[in-house]
């Protein structure tokens, strides 16, 4: 029952709809990250945390839209209806977890701010793979904000159900942009067809459904009369005792209910939330309307005091054995006298009407209601369980990639600036080709900053340094602790005064595929660090001036990492940026710096190829 906007207050069965979507999002988050963290040891918990909440929040959504035309279908869905709000107010609370973390991890700490970035920093749109999804996910976010603040029965009554309802299908646009966040970005970068056929499934069952919803209700708007004055309905025995058949008269959907011998029609939209009056019943001798219960008399279609919902009214009479209501309505709330039944066109048995019928605000729900959406909630919580499962297995392999984060370590070496700012590292007993005997640390400050500004001014020199290790293939990589570098007068005890910077030695001319990527996260600071979902990060984090990595691709599936610089030497940090995360064919010259392999090129010779 409704007054003003304190409609459909709290009660029990609203707690435990809450309680089982609660569950419900726990169980699929429990099984998405614990899976994902059992199968993939090297899976970050940002990478983990983003995706779980990123996926429960869409397939929340999928739940959310099903709810309407499944409960069109078949009626013992309509207490899923009932608090379907809540449910997508969780949707939101989950997009924006994803959201915040996508927009943290991905674009802060860098040279730009964080939603510059998320519209700057995935530049070029000359491919799908390149489209700049995250803004996508942004708008959708937005929308379902929107949707979730105007949620409250206080905003449908101050905008009025119809500017509600309007703004409220703008659900649909949030899905459809989510779909695109999703098909132009994560599975641009994943191989599994499983999530393809999921993406494609969940498409063709939320418009399967709403087809059929749809052909359902026209089945009724086609049986519109011919547009006389008075519209044929059908015969009174045909409506169900305390039920209703719904028109379309004079193009609006009209219910007649029948009360033992009498017949009213009322306009058949709900004023709470444009819900299917007809498809109600009539309790304590009002209309009750299926979704949240709200009540209208008959006669008059006025909600009982104290409240003040109407609905229009129409004249019926009965002739020649047949229900006929008059295409005019009168003004919500007028009372118009109900028509009567003829003895000889009572129906001759009592019809089943009595079945059961679902409203949220008493007390207990019919049993048989009860044990049907049991039974519907059971099918999803294995359904949340098993895509947990599912999704969690079907994404790519993790890299070994390691950053150990909070774990900081003293290292002692020589500051070199080229081929890119690193510490070389005596490495420990070595004997033999001394342009092998150290190994490069590539040095980079924290967040999306390279690092040499930091250390320019001790080229060449013996240092002690303190920073966190980041690992992944032999290659090593050290984010400073700012402040930490200090120059050292002789080199530490043992180390070889001959430790400087690696002659560098010619591999000659090669022509390599693969993928530009920026050394920091590839390295084990983002797991994944690499391919299109991760290009707005890789070009922002090239852009801050972390070297830029090559990673060449072998048919086999194997991977090199080298570094890239241009043919002078010089680095390439702005002039690949378009570049990033995009297949590539490179030529140009190749060399090893002790343990570090380079590829120089100019970018001129960096070439798109196809997938
Ligand atoms: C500010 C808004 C958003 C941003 C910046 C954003 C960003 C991202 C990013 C970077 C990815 C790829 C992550 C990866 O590689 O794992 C992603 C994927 C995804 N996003 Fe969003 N997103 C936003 C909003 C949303 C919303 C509102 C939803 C759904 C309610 C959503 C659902 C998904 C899904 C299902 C995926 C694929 C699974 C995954 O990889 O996380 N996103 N998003
Ligand atoms: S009571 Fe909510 S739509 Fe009718």
């Amino acid at each position: 029952m409704g007054h003003a906007y304190r409609a459909v207050q709290w009660n029990p069965f609203k707690r435990r709809y809450d309680a089982c979507a609660a569950a419900l999002v726990l169980l699929y988050l429990g099984c998405f990250v614990g899976v994902t963290a059992w199968l993939e040891p090297e899976a970050t918990i940002e990478s983990l945390l983003i995706r779980g909440f990123g996926t429960a929040g869409f397939l929340l959504l999928h739940l959310v839209l099903s709810i309407g035309p499944l409960a069109r279908l078949d009626a013992r869905f309509l207490p899923l209806l009932y608090n379907r709000r809540h449910l997508g107010v969780v949707t939101f609370s989950l997009g924006l977890v994803h959201g915040v973390l996508s927009l943290v991890q991905y674009h802060a700490l860098g040279v730009l701010n964080p939603l510059a970035s998320l519209f700057q920093s995935q530049v070029g749109t000359r491919t799908l793979a390149e489209f700049p999804f995250q803004p996508l996910g942004l708008l959708a976010l937005a929308i379902l904000f929107l949707l979730a603040a105007t949620s409250h029965d206080f905003w449908l009554a101050n905008l009025g159900a119809p500017l509600w309802k309007a703004l409220h299908m703008s659900v649909y646009v949030a899905w459809f942009l989510l779909l695109m966040h999703v098909a132009l970005g994560i599975l641009q970068a994943e191989t599994s067809p499983l999530l393809v056929a999921l993406l494609a499934l969940g498409v063709t069952w939320i418009l399967g459904l709403h087809l059929l919803a749809a052909w359902r209700e026209r089945r009724i708007d086609s049986k519109a009369g011919a547009s006389s004055d008075w519209i044929d309905v059908c015969a009174p025995a045909e409506i169900a005792d305390g039920r209703a058949k719904i028109a379309l008269v004079a193009g609006e959907r009209v219910a007649v209910f029948r009360y033992a011998d009498k017949l009213s029609a009322v306009a058949n939209a709900c004023q709470h939330q444009n819900g299917p009056l007809g498809e109600g019943r009539i309790i304590d001798g009002c209309i009750t309307c299926p979704w949240h219960g709200y009540q209208y008399k008959p006669d008059c279609g006025a909600s009982p005091a104290p409240f003040t919902e109407k609905v229009a009214t129409y004249d019926v009479r009965v002739e020649r054995g047949r229900v006929l209501v008059k295409s005019a309505p009168y003004a919500p709330g007028t009372r118009v006298e109900p028509a009567c039944i003829p003895a000889e066109s009572m129906p001759r048995h009592a019809s089943s009407a009595a079945s059961e019928f679902f409203v949220g605000y008493l007390p207990s729900a019919p049993p048989g209601v009860l044990r049907f959406v049991r039974g519907a909630a059971l099918a999803v919580f294995v359904l949340a369980a098993a895509l947990g499962c599912a999704l969690a297995a079907s994404q790519r392999t993790f890299a070994a990639g390691r950053f150990e984060f909070g774990q900081l370590r003293k290292f002692s070496g020589v500051i070199a600036l080229e081929p890119a700012t690193s510490l070389l590292l005596q490495r420990p007993g070595f004997v033999g080709d001394q342009a092998a005997a150290h190994s490069h640390y590539l040095l980079v400050a924290p967040g999306k900053h390279g690092a040499r500004d930091l250390v320019q001014a001790f080229d060449g020199r013996w240092v002690e340094v303190e920073g966190t290790l980041v690992h992944r293939a032999g290659q090593a990589m050290l984010e400073l602790k700012p402040g930490s570098i200090v120059a050292l007068a002789a080199p530490p005890d043992g180390a070889s005064s001959l430790a400087v910077s690696p002659k560098r030695r010619a591999l000659g001319p090669v022509t390599l595929r693969g993928e530009i990527v920026d050394s920091k996260c590839h390295l084990g600071v983002m797991n994944p660090g690499e391919l299109a979902a991760h290009r707005a990060c890789a070009t922002l984090c090239i852009r801050g001036g972390i070297p830029v990595l090559f990673l060449a691709r072998g048919s086999n599936a194997q991977q090199r990492q080298m570094l890239l610089v241009g043919s002078d030497g010089r680095a390439l940090n702005q002039e690949v940026l378009a570049l990033v995360a995009d297949p590539v064919e490179i030529t140009g010259e190749l060399s090893s710096w002790g343990d570090l392999l380079v590829l120089a090129a100019e970018p001129a010779q960096i070439r798109r190829i196809s997938h």
